[in-house]
């Protein structure tokens, strides 16, 4: 398993679980060395346990360097580099790592959520390198689709796509999942397997992007937008999704630029979804500062604002690409007295962080920002400004 994070260390962990004899590698050693003790250096439920079993009984080890192995995954990180193209350095560096160790009947997956075309990258750089396993390896396409959070489980269960260079790589992959997947194993082609993740991503940010259209303009026409979608919604074939601050988190908001980047003309809407769903953060970002400003005009001082909400979806503490924490920060920066708050970060974490009951006993505007339950019932005094942008008001 090339890379032990998020995504390889659950897996590994799982296929360890099976029996079989897993080598994880990463090129951070400080993650090799706590695995090798046992333990995990992610928060994922259940996984220490299962980390520390599967290391005891010597069925998983980790390395910083790969070994000959009959099964290679690659689920190294995918992000973007400026204009949003793909970075695909780290998949490119793990499969020149595993190449020297590569033997005749080696199967290669590739997890890791790529743009169209980059299996056959893969390919072509292992057949580079060694021309005479041409015919004689398998190379495949296996896209990962598990919840943070609930990882354990969704690796199991969940359907997934599988695609093969050619059809002989299909079924050994397909035969190598049946170890640890009960849920359906579906057989394609590379290039479908690697479209099917990043439409499913870009089919998510559409679906939102529509909704935070609709409450730019619902704002603008004095509709509550929460009454008329839930009013909308009662069409039997009609399921529009709440509008919020944005989109965030490390899939979403980054996998739709992936088709962009290599489609540019025929990515339009897919385009437009990444932009409005941008947009809808900054639109936000003003009210806040409109209402701040009328604030101070009437009351001859600066308005306190709470910024209910920093991570980027409802009951979780993960912030990462989140549009709440960047409205927090922005307005911080823009020199406005904001008070931040987020129940679900653990306590010891070192952002100057403040209760939720002393946020809206302080506050002078109060911002929903994400739809945490732990906001829903709130008692505020009614002297409070209130900007309820996810809804959890409602
Ligand atoms: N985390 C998720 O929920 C999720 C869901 C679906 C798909 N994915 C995709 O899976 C892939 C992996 O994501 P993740 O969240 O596990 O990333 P991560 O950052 O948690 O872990 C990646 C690990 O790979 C290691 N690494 C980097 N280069 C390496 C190399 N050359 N050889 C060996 N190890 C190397 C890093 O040190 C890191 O520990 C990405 O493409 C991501 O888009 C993630």
């Amino acid at each position: 398993m090339m890379g032990l994070g998020y995504i390889g260390l659950p897996t590994a962990a799982l296929i360890a679980s099976r029996g079989l004899k897993v080598t994880g590698v990463d090129i951070r050693e400080d993650v090799v060395k706590t695995i090798n003790q046992g333990k995990i250096h992610i928060v994922e439920p259940d996984l220490d346990g299962l980390v520390h079993h599967v290391v005891k009984e010597k069925h998983l080890k980790a390395a910083t360097k790969p070994v000959e192995a009959d099964v290679y995954l690659i689920a190294v990180p995918t992000p973007f580099k400026d204009n949003h193209v793909p970075d695909l350095s780290y998949v490119l560096s793990a499969t020149k790592n595993l190449i020297p160790t590569l033997k005749k009947g080696a199967l290669v997956i590739l997890e890791s959520t790529s743009p169209v075309g980059t299996t056959e990258k893969v390919q072509k750089l292992i057949f580079e390198e060694r021309p005479e396993l041409k015919g004689h390896i398998h190379i495949a396409y296996c896209p990962e689709r598990v919840l943070p959070g609930n990882v354990l489980h969704e690796l199991k269960h969940n359907d997934r796509a599988i695609g093969g260079i050619n059809k002989d790589a299909t079924d050994k992959a397909i035969a190598f999942y049946k170890h640890f997947v009960v849920g359906e194993l579906h057989p394609t082609n590379a290039k479908t397997a690697e479209m099917v993740k990043l439409v499913e991503n870009a089919s998510r940010d559409n679906q939102i992007a529509f909704a935070n259209e609709l409450s730019v303009i619902c704002d603008k026409a004095g509709i509550n937008v929460w009454e008329m979608i839930n009013l909308a919604n009662k069409h039997p074939r009609v399921n529009i999704l709440k509008p919020g601050t944005g989109v965030g988190g490390h899939c979403i908001a980054v996998d739709p630029w992936f088709i962009v980047s290599e489609f540019p003309n025929e990515s339009g809407l897919i385009k437009k979804s990444r932009e409005t769903n941008n947009y809808k953060t900054e639109w936000v970002l003003e009210k806040i500062k409109n209402k701040a400003l009328a604030f101070k005009i009437e009351n001859d001082r600066e308005a306190k604002i709470a910024c209910m909400g920093l991570a980027f979806k409802p009951d979780i503490d993960d912030l990462r690409e989140s549009p709440a924490l960047y409205v927090a920060k922005t307005l911080k920066k823009g020199g406005f007295s904001t008070l931040d708050v987020e129940p679900n970060l653990k306590e010891g974490d070192t952002r100057d962080l403040t209760t939720v009951s002393d946020a809206i006993h302080q506050a002078d505007i109060i911002v929903f920002l994400v739809a945490h339950t732990a906001f829903k019932t709130l008692d505020i005094d009614t002297s409070k400004e209130v900007l309820d942008f996810c809804g959890v008001r409602q």
